[in-house]
């Protein structure tokens, strides 16, 4: 193609990157689906933007996730490329960092503990804490969503599973509040959250170890395979892993969610009507279609390539990171029709948002009862919820794995 036949690429990571990334995304898939950029840490990446490039890539087994085969980690030296789990070996020896064999040990442990079966069982605690949250600010008539509901949701309900006492978690709170609210920026306050977190677990791993309950941490104590048993710093790391990654996702599903069917009325409007005639299939396929048309994880977590390999018709060397850009792959018109509508009875929605293959979210069920809770009780008790701001007003986070609002103001009857 002659080179003026091609716009120039978009700028990736500015201000208005991270207010709607979708039209740069369209592009790439287009021009560069996967694409040489350097990262605003300096780090050199490939994106991954089509949807068959992306699902291949995530079950691609020679695109490791231990950070011991990035190529730069040697030039730059031990921890200086920003990559997680370069620091802190203890904690960041989890799930989302390794491989097989220790991954299929790891999860298959966990998945004892984490069942699906325990997770249906907490729904009835779910609607407690999102109802209670609720209460806070039904009778003012305006609300900051972000702060007053999505934020505090995910972390008592995950504080709650775990067995952290009520009278701690609001420890757990401000420490994910700094998580969150620094998770792309300086490190100092956050290294402090991190090391705070991991004190508290490692001491209630130990308390619990004696004087075991029903609760998740219990479980993972308990968990074992053909006699294997987690070491206390592996479940402390598990523990960890449970909240970092249940807790700013869940964040962004309930607030990139209630904000995409504020700016969708038809939609809204049409999950109101099947939740009032009692009808709950619309709220099921419409928090999977809110992951795919705004989806909390913008892009998976890092990947490395542990020997030379093609993808999408791109060589990638050995070493060279690989970022898997869930977002774009879940507006690819190849793959899903209409990718920018919002249709919340979408079927065939094979989307992307919780990942695929052997690192597929394992707290998915869990956010799928959280999500649903949420938009259903706000919806219900909140019937003409309105944004209070404008779009453009509106500041999203600018961190590189998550996508999520900072503030998502809104008003509406009072409650009588
Ligand atoms: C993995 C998304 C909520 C626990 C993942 C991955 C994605 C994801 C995309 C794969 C990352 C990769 O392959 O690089 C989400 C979304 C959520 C959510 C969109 C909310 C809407 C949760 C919750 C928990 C959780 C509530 C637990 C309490 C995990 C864990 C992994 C994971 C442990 C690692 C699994 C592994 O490596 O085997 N999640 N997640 N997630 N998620 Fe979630």
């Amino acid at each position: 193609m002659h080179q003026n036949d091609t716009p120039a690429a978009p700028d990736l990571f500015t201000w208005e990157f991270a207010a709607d990334p979708y039209p740069a995304y369209a592009w790439l898939r287009e021009h560069s689906p996967v694409h040489r950029t350097t990262l605003p840490s300096g780090v050199e990446a490939w994106l991954v933007t089509r949807y068959a490039d992306a699902r291949q890539a995530l079950a691609d087994q020679r695109l490791s996730k231990n950070p011991v085969h990035h190529s730069e980690r040697s030039a730059h030296g031990k921890g200086k490329t920003g990559i997680p789990g370069e620091r802190s070996a203890n904690l960041m020896t989890h799930l989302l960092n390794i491989d097989p064999p220790d991954h299929t040990r790891l999860r298959r442990l966990v998945s004892k503990a984490f069942t699906p079966r325990r997770v249906a069982e907490f729904a009835p605690r779910v609607q407690e804490l999102t109802d209670r949250l609720i209460d806070g600010f039904a009778g003012q008539g305006e609300a900051d969503l972000i702060h007053e509901f999505a934020f505090p949701l995910p972390i008592y309900a995950i504080c709650d599973m775990l067995g952290v006492p009520p009278e701690d978690q609001d420890d757990f709170r401000d420490w994910a509040g700094m998580m969150i609210r620094h998770g792309g920026g300086p490190r100092g306050g956050v290294a402090r959250s991190v090391k705070k977190m991991r004190g508290y677990l490692a001491e209630l791993i130990h308390r619990k170890r004696n004087d075991p309950g029903e609760d998740l941490i219990s479980g993972l104590i308990r968990a074992s395979d053909h006699g294997e048993h987690l070491t206390e710093n592996e479940a402390a790391a598990m523990a960890f892993i449970l909240l970092f990654a249940g807790f700013e996702t869940t964040v962004n599903l309930i607030g990139n969610g209630t904000y995409a069917l504020l700016r969708n009325p038809d939609q809204r409007e049409r999950l109101q009507n099947a939740l009032a005639e009692g009808d709950g299939s619309l709220l099921a396929t419409g928090v999977e279609e809110l992951l795919r048309y705004d989806g909390p994880v913008e892009l998976a977590t890092w990947r490395f390539a542990t020997e030379s390999l093609t993808l999408g018709g791109q060589r990638i060397a050995e070493g060279d990171p690989v970022l898997v850009v869930l977002a774009a792959a879940d507006r690819d018109p190849a793959r899903f029709a209409d990718p920018d509508t919002l249709d919340l009875a979408r079927r065939d929605n094979q989307h992307l948002g919780y990942g695929h293959g052997i690192h597929y979210c394992l707290g998915a069920p869990l956010a799928r009862l959280e999500g649903q809770t949420a938009l259903a009780t706000l919806l219900r008790r909140l019937p003409d919820l309105r944004l209070a701001a404008d779009p453009d007003d509106l500041r999203w986070r600018g961190g590189l794995i998550m996508r999520g609002l900072r503030t998502l103001p809104v008003e509406f009857t009072p409650e009588a």
